[in-house]
């Protein structure tokens, strides 16, 4: 009878079955600099994925590079990434090619991105604050696969935990999501507002999500991060 209660929990553990949680209002604060920490979070496409966006807010004084968000298949380590590499420059990989975004530099604030991609054109979009960048070219025709490892706060070197504790994020992150599709201008909008959204797999409002080592879930500072 233990044996199969043991069983059941290690079969709950590899299926990876996270807990769901509103996090309005809250945001992970990443504590340490360099760290080991993030937080995984999950999403279970059914096929591959030709079109997608990721939204996130994250607030950071470091000046070294830092992983927001890192979705590692075994394929690639960095399937999709958005990567903050300085102050003023941003990157997005998609199956392990990038393209690079200069935006404002950062004004002490939180910054909100949407990175949004399309297989059958190969177009990568990024929008900052609300506001799109020249839509850039990146891996036309390819298909991201589905199995994956979904980091916040850290760059995969590896499928699920390999990676360099100097490419980690120190600093506040909130409003995750990701949908399997490309947002409308309007909706990319409204992520940057805190609007309603349409429903998606891996969202802010019931995000499954585990932290692993030095990663608080605090109150916001501020009501609204758009101020
Ligand atoms: C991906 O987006 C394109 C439009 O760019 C659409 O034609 C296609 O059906 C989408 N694919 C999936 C699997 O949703």
């Amino acid at each position: 009878m233990e044996m199969q209660l043991l069983w059941v929990l290690v079969l709950a553990g590899l299926s990876g079955i996270l807990a769901q949680t509103d996090l309005y209002q809250k945001v992970f604060v990443f504590r340490n600099d360099p760290s080991n920490a993030y937080v995984r979070v999950q999403t279970k496409p059914e096929q591959p994925l030709q079109n997608f966006t990721v939204c996130l807010r994250s607030f950071s004084d470091q000046t070294r590079p830092y992983g927001l968000f890192s979705y590692a298949s075994k394929a690639h380590d960095s399937e999709i990434l958005i990567f903050k590499l300085k102050s003023g420059e941003y990157r997005l990989y998609v199956g392990g090619e990038f393209v690079m975004y200069h935006v404002p530099e950062n004004r002490m604030d939180w910054d909100h991105v949407c990175a949004s991609w399309e297989s059958a054109m190969g177009l990568a979009t990024f929008w900052i604050n609300g506001k799109p960048l020249p839509r850039k070219g990146l891996q036309k025709g390819y298909f991201i696969s589905a199995e994956a490892m979904i980091l916040l706060g850290q760059k995969q070197d590896g499928y699920g935990g390999s990676f360099d504790p100097y490419n980690s994020l120190t600093g506040e992150m909130a409003d995750v999501y990701m949908w399997e599709y490309v947002l409308s201008p309007a909706q990319m909008r409204a992520a940057y507002l805190s609007l309603r959204l349409p429903p998606c797999a891996l969202g802010w409002r019931n995000l499954q999500y585990e932290i692993k080592g030095d990663v608080v879930v605090k109150p916001r500072l501020r009501e609204s991060v758009v101020l």
